[in-house]
């Protein structure tokens, strides 16, 4: 038996290992995943305090019950470890690490040069490596495959890489691994084989295309067409505001026509760890070959300038008060990047608590699922959402529409609110400032 059958056979017969690198939002529920279809997992992250938690049963990532760990950690599908050296013992090798921005706004795909060294290291012959992280088009042969074939090792041959993005929607219930489509890329025919062959396992509807590169690009074209279309939606949010016109009554009505229209909502800006930061991969990469990505360069001018928006829209609504925002008690509701999970990341809170600070705010903040957050320098608590504080505020904002805020109770004793989420469908004694 050749290495391809060697692996797809024990990928038939359920034998298979996988390694899963990285366990955060996405390297968990895929390890849990696939350990539920009977695989054996190994999740490797240098977090030790991670590692000793999943290992206890409990997790940290809301859309992973410590119901559907528990059992996998005690029933030995699952186990964590901060070693790379566990690497040895596992047929497939998932990497699921994050891919943030430099300071200049350029990819740092460091955590994943540094896992494939790991994994080089280790030794990839015999195996199925299968990049998840977003990255841009070229990464998976420019970058993993030098290193992976350093050593004489063949691709297609002795080893296999393939490059398959994560869609995971977290928070959300309908769509999950199983059912969600997911799009694959191999190196060579056999790479995408096996890489097909492993995925077949947990998910219904396997999309195979040409190349690692094309797979790359359609994450970043998934990501691009968001975060252009939330820029689309902001400006005409700006131009509603010139023209005297309810942006959220327009797209809604608009949004009645049955083809060639899709909704996308204004807001106070871009958060998370893709949509904000996955079309600059893109942009960069386009820049090395001397193009300019000028959709994504708009969108971004437009997005980022959300929250000085909604900063100036508290500034309106408290003039009418005869108040300045220097000095004024401004409460933020939801903190989140998106309504109903804790994730703060690139949340467009932390730039509006960094504004109000700027202009003499005196901040606090409530979201019941983020206990803390920096911003501004500082280190605030999620406060308590009572009837005095909310009295006590010179103006509420809304940053992230919760699903668990109860709008009757906050319009019942707010003041001044500013809702950049249209969360507000009945004002009752509060005065609303809408986006
Ligand atoms: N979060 C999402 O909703 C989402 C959706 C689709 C795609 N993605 C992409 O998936 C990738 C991973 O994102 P995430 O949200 O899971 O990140 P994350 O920050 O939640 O998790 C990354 C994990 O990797 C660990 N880690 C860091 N360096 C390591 C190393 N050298 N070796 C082993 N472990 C290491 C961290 O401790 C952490 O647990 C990124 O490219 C992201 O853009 C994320």
């Amino acid at each position: 038996m050749n290495t391809k059958e060697q692996i797809l056979t024990k990928v038939a017969n359920r034998e298979a290992k996988l390694g899963v690198v990285g366990l955060g939002y996405v390297g968990l529920p895929l390890s849990v995943a696939f350990a539920q279809a009977g695989v054996a997992v190994i999740g490797i992250d240098i977090d030790q305090k991670k590692v000793n938690m999943l290992n206890s049963g409990q997790s940290y990532v809301e859309d992973v019950p410590d119901t559907d760990l528990a059992p996998l950690i005690k029933n030995g599908c699952f186990r964590a470890s901060a070693d790379f050296a566990d690497l040895v013992l596992v047929d497939a090798i998932a990497i699921c690490l994050p891919t943030p921005l430099g300071e200049t706004k350029d990819p740092d795909i460091s955590f994943i040069i540094n896992a494939t060294d790991q994994i080089a290291h280790y030794g990839a012959t015999g195996k199925l490596v299968v990049l998840e992280s977003t990255t841009y088009p070229g990464t998976t042969e420019e970058v993993i495959l030098p290193r992976l074939s350093n050593n004489g090792d063949q691709v297609g041959r002795d080893f296999f890489l393939a490059f398959s993005p994560e869609r995971i929607d977290p928070g959300r219930t309908d769509y999950n691994m199983f059912n969600t489509p997911k799009v694959i890329g191999g190196t060579t025919p056999d790479c995408l084989e096996v890489a097909l062959a492993l995925y077949g396992t947990v998910v219904q509807n396997p999309i195979p295309v040409s190349s690692t590169a094309t797979a790359e690009m359609v994450k970043l074209l998934e990501n691009t067409f968001r975060a252009v279309n939330i820029g689309l939606v902001n400006e005409i949010a700006l131009m509603c505001d010139k023209l005297g016109l309810d942006v959220w009554e327009v797209v809604g009505a608009a949004a009645t026509k049955p083809y060639g229209f899709m909704p996308f909502y204004p807001g106070p800006g871009l958060g998370g760890h893709c949509i904000p930061v996955d079309p600059h991969y893109l942009s960069w990469k386009l820049r090395t070959l001397n193009y300019t990505a000028r959709f994504i360069e708009l969108a971004h001018d437009i997005n980022s300038h959300m929250p000085d928006y909604v900063v100036e829209k508290v500034a309106l609504g408290l003039n009418e008060d005869r108040k300045a925002i220097n000095g004024s008690k401004v409460l933020v509701l939801g903190v989140a990047y998106k309504p109903n999970i804790g994730d703060v990341r690139e949340s467009p809170a932390i730039d509006v608590i960094d504004l109000l600070e700027e202009r003499g705010a005196e901040v606090t903040y409530h979201d019941p699922y983020v206990e803390k957050l920096v911003a501004a320098g500082i280190s605030f608590h999620s406060i308590k959402l009572t009837q005095e504080a909310l009295e006590q505020a010179d103006c509420v904002v809304i940053v992230t529409n919760h699903a668990d805020y109860d709008w009757d109770f906050i319009t019942e004793h707010a003041g001044l609110i500013v809702d950049s989420r249209n969360a507000i469908k009945n004002a009752s004694k509060s005065r609303v400032v809408r986006l």
